[in-house]
């Protein structure tokens, strides 16, 4: 058969419609897909890097804080208080607190249950991207706070936000026959230092407990077997003395 030149344009024609319809249904199915990406994660408002309360000061005015008005904390103090815990300060991924052997075996969540401009939810913190990622929608404060002792409430409940600093043990046991987990909790102690003089320096306040259900803690933020809740930080306005 011999193929004349209006066939060769024909199927010119053909292939070109084709080749269209498969671009076309590309670009809207890396659309969708990276629309779905985005929709979990929250771009934090970026950090204030100077500034702020003088250290001395806010060492000075350091105090744990149990009771907390019924105000907001905002986005901007929650994107700050994860910067204080585990922001990275230069180009090769150094933070504002330090690590042994730069392994960096923390994670940080957030709980949110009234964060202005924050759906509330279980959110975790990356330090990369400075942003939050949902690992569950839903207020989940005072679940996570249900029991009471002696007939009290737990004071953490009414917390409109609460910081949960958990540590990988195997990013730092990477030295054969020695057991350095122990660093693990001295960098939750330093990263949660640094949160609490953010609180002071932000006007707020806020209390470092290791009084928790580790169980429930670990359903909630829905952690793999390797990883363990250490210090858990409920943040808040003051409220005054009665
Ligand atoms: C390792 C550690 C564990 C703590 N656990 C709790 C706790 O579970 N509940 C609580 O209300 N306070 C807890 N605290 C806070 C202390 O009670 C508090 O720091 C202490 O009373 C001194 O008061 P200040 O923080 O106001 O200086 C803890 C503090 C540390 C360092």
């Amino acid at each position: 058969m011999q193929i004349s030149g209006e066939m060769m344009r024909d199927l010119a024609k053909v292939l070109v419609v084709v080749g269209l319809s498969v671009l076309f249904t590309a670009i809207i199915a890396l659309s969708t897909s990276t629309n779905q990406e985005k929709s979990d994660v929250i771009t934090l408002p970026q950090p204030h890097t100077d500034g702020g309360m003088s250290v001395e000061k806010a060492l000075r005015e350091r105090r744990s804080v149990r009771s907390f008005t019924n105000d907001p904390v905002t986005l901007e103090e929650v994107s700050q208080l994860c910067w204080a815990a585990q922001g990275v300060t230069d180009e090769k991924g150094h933070r504002t607190s330090p690590s042994a052997m730069a392994s960096y075996p923390l994670e940080v969540y957030v709980l949110a249950a009234n964060v202005t401009g924050l759906p509330a939810g279980v959110y975790h913190y990356s330090p990369q991207g400075h942003n939050l990622t949902m690992v569950s929608e839903g207020n989940r404060i005072p679940d996570l706070f249900n029991s009471s002792t002696g007939g009290k409430e737990d004071w953490r409940k009414n917390a409109p936000a609460v910081f949960i600093v958990t540590g990988v043990f195997e990013r730092i046991n990477k030295i054969p026959g020695e057991d350095l987990s122990r660093f693990v909790h001295v960098e939750a102690g330093t990263a949660s230092e640094n949160l609490l003089l953010e609180v002071v320096s932000l006007g707020l306040g806020a209390t470092y407990t290791a009084g928790f259900d580790a169980n429930m803690t670990r359903e909630f933020l829905a952690l793999a077997s390797g990883e363990t809740p250490i210090a858990v930080l409920p943040v808040g306005h003051k409220a005054e003395a009665a």
